[in-house]
């Protein structure tokens, strides 16, 4: 099945063809130097960013996979969770796209593409075996951070187990690196900065972490950096730099595996698969995978491709609902929120505590 994805949520503008779970082609237009100098996402800006790339866009993934719209089965567009703005421009397109084509339109929720990305298999890039159902996902991004149980490829077979309770790990990266002065996106930059760092000069205490919850919570202890600086003094590009890095990053680096293998061990699962741009961290890659690998867990961590936002995996996530025959042309609903459902207890929203 060959199928075109268009993915415009945030802000990657971004088109793909893949056939079965081979990327065919893979174009992505990226707005991060339009929102550097504000330290994050503009939805205006967004929006209006995507409208005036989508185009060539799309038309590039066509050409680099020298197919056209009569070639593909269908086309998948993220329809949520997201920016408003920015996924109607997608979705008008593979809206008007279908129309001229008669071809079926699928409504791709985005968290479902990243928990299949590691599937996909980029030509030349080395992407790891792929896992068996179930398995675990952890989904670390700038808008996202939860953990789900991944019975199957459609949302039926999908379960959040926990997810965070106010900023995603991306986001708190990002808040922070504004914070410090170091520029967007956060991550890297932090990362980079860590990796030179001791954690273990600077105290900062881990959030919920005596609950046997799967929540997240990462905004306090991006005011836990914020009041260390209005006590300290902003740190210059120095050790005291450093140490605060790699302080934050071991906290968001232990948070998300420790949970995610409570969540397996809760499942009886010995997989978990990581996605999201957060997963291009190298401290959860690589002290992720010792961790996984003292609790008996196989760690699999997708090719840096496959992590960020793209619309392979919203074109992969889509064959699925194809398959069985989907067709959204008279009446795709564009959503902020994903409809995967969260497993919950009596009494309250504090899941398994
Ligand atoms: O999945 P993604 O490309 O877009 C969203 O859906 O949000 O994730 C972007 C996020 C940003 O917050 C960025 O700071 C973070 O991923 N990120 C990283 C690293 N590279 C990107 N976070 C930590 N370490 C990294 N190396
Ligand atoms: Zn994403």
């Amino acid at each position: 099945m060959i199928i075109l994805g268009i993915e415009t949520s945030c802000d990657e503008t971004a088109a793909a063809v893949v056939e079965d779970n081979l990327v065919r082609s893979d174009v992505i237009h990226t707005q991060i130097a339009l929102h550097a100098e504000f330290g994050g996402v503009v939805p205006e800006l967004a929006s209006r960013d995507h409208l005036r790339n989508i185009r060539p866009v799309v038309d590039q993934a066509l050409a680099d996979a020298k197919v056209s719209l009569d070639d593909i089965d269908a086309v998948a567009v993220t329809c949520r969770p997201g920016l408003t703005g920015a996924l109607l421009i997608g979705t008008q397109l593979a809206n008007a796209l279908c129309w001229a084509s008669e071809k079926p339109l699928i409504g791709v929720d985005h968290l479902i593409g990243h928990l299949l990305a590691v599937f996909l298999d980029f030509p030349g890039k080395d992407c790891p075996p792929p896992p068996q159902f179930p398995f675990i996902g952890l989904v670390a991004s700038g808008g996202h951070t939860a953990i789900y149980r991944v019975g199957g490829p459609t949302h039926e077979s999908i379960v959040e187990l926990g997810a965070t309770r106010d900023d995603a790990a991306g986001e708190a990266y990002d808040k922070i690196a504004k914070l410090l002065g170091l520029g967007y996106p956060g991550g890297p930059i932090i990362d980079q900065l860590a990796q030179e760092g001791d954690p273990y000069k600077i105290e900062l205490s881990t959030p919920m972490k005596n609950r046997k919850s799967l929540e997240f919570s990462f905004s306090g202890l991006k005011t836990q950096v914020a009041r260390w600086v209005q006590k300290n003094g902003l740190p210059k590009n120095d050790d005291t730099l450093r140490n605060l890095c790699a302080a934050f990053q071991r906290i968001v680096v232990d948070t998300l595996i420790e949970k995610s293998i409570a969540a397996a061990k809760m499942e009886k699962i010995t997989t978990i698969a990581l996605a999201g741009g957060v997963s291009a961290n190298s401290e959860l890659r690589g002290r992720g995978r010792e961790l996984c690998k003292n609790a008996e867990i196989d760690l699999i961590v997708p090719h840096f491709s496959a992590c960020t936002d793209n619309a392979a995996m919203i074109a992969y996530a889509g064959s699925f609902q194809a398959l069985r025959g989907e067709n959204n042309r008279d009446g795709l609903e564009v959503s902020p929120r994903s409809i995967l459902p969260r497993l919950t207890v009596k009494g309250g929203s504090d899941r398994r505590r």
